[in-house]
């Protein structure tokens, strides 16, 4: 697969001598839709700046869609469409003439240019609003203005810095689906979120920004299995350690956090599937909740409790409702990547 973006050693020291950004490598394959997360500060609209023309690496290589965006910025800019953190439309133009001279920008036919803006503008829903100045707009209604003005020329790559901040839920939904047909329409998409659901549910990749610094990068549930594999690795020193030691006390501490959390509620609560499960070796502290809910802890060590779990409540008749296990999350994951701050390098 092609990447549509490519950066090597990419580097921003700004005019006062910060390093925003600190000799980042990082391949976007085409047609994905990549997720950029990271502390505030980190560097995620600097990158984003740099790959859209909009301010220059100071030292270092990037190509968007195959075009190196020093030498030839005029070609990147043509792919690429791009909504920034804080919306950068004329305040005193309507949503319409913002959009119009966009298109006008990009060389959109004139007879195509306003069915293709009215089009966009029932996609995000902000028709109702097309003859109003920018600057009276709301904040969501202001996002929605930037988001039709940059899709008009139909762009190839798109990036989006937290398009969704401030919108609400309804409109939130909209946007995902419409970030996920451009995206099986063959555009690469680049977003920057704090919404680390967002990220999950959207991203084939996911990278993690931090000082500057690619430190992380993998596809959600990879970044979640990495963790849940370092948490075991972790554990099993701490325990070895202990066990070493021989201290009784510290080791009957440890091994309570070897287990990770179940539940689940049955549609019809049994005192028989209760017992059947307390028979399984590797289920520990069963407790009923006033509801009903059964919580229990399983050893996080072995991947095949939950269904043994599940097989014991099935033949012993129960009906589940509802379960729920515990397991990392993308923000665990992006808590322990961004952990550790060089703060001479955030200063
Ligand atoms: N024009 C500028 N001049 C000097 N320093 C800047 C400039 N713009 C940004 N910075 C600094 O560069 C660093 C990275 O900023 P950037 O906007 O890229 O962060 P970010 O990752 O997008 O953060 P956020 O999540 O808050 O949007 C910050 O420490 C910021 O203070
Ligand atoms: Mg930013």
């Amino acid at each position: 697969m092609k990447n549509a973006i490519e950066t090597q050693n990419l580097t921003k020291v700004y005019n006062n001598n910060f390093t925003a950004v600190n000799s980042l490598d990082l391949e976007i394959p085409e047609k994905t839709i990549f997720g950029m997360l990271g502390p505030n500060g980190a560097g995620k609209t600097t990158t984003i700046k740099m790959l859209t023309c909009l301010i220059q690496p100071t030292s270092g290589h990037a190509t968007v869609g195959g075009y190196d965006v020093t030498k030839n910025p005029d070609e990147v800019r043509n792919l690429l469409g791009m909504v920034p953190q804080q919306v950068s439309l004329y305040k005193d133009l309507t949503v319409m003439e913002n959009s119009q001279l966009c298109a006008d920008y990009y060389g959109i036919p004139a007879d195509e240019r306003d069915s293709r803006i009215e089009d966009l503008m029932e996609l995000v829903d902000i028709k109702y609003a097309r003859d109003k100045r920018v600057g009276q707009l709301s904040g969501g209604q202001k996002q929605k203005a930037s988001l039709v003005a940059s899709l008009v020329h139909g762009p190839e790559i798109l990036f989006l810095d937290e398009p969704t901040i401030g919108l609400d839920p309804t409109t939130k939904r909209t946007l995902w689906d419409l970030i996920r047909e451009l995206n099986d329409d063959g555009r690469t998409i680049i977003l920057c979120s704090h919404d680390m659901h967002e990220v999950d549910m959207l991203c084939d990749n996911v990278g993690i920004i931090n000082t500057g610094n690619l430190v992380a990068y993998d596809t959600p549930q990879g970044l979640k299995d990495t963790l849940l594999e370092e948490n075991k690795r972790e554990l099993t020193e701490t325990l070895s350690q202990i066990h070493a030691e021989n201290d009784e006390e510290r080791l009957a501490e440890l091994e309570n956090i070897s287990l990770r959390k179940m539940s689940f509620l049955l549609q019809e609560f049994d005192e028989s599937v209760v017992s059947s499960i307390e028979k399984n070796e590797k289920v520990k502290d069963i407790e009923i909740a006033r509801n009903g809910r059964v919580n229990l802890k399983i050893d996080a060590f072995d991947d095949s409790v939950v269904h043994e779990v599940l097989n014991d409540v099935m033949s012993s008749g129960g009906k589940i409702k509802s379960i729920f296990t515990e397991e990392p999350s993308l923000e665990d994951v992006f808590i322990k990547a961004t952990a550790e701050v060089d703060e001479d390098a955030r200063a």
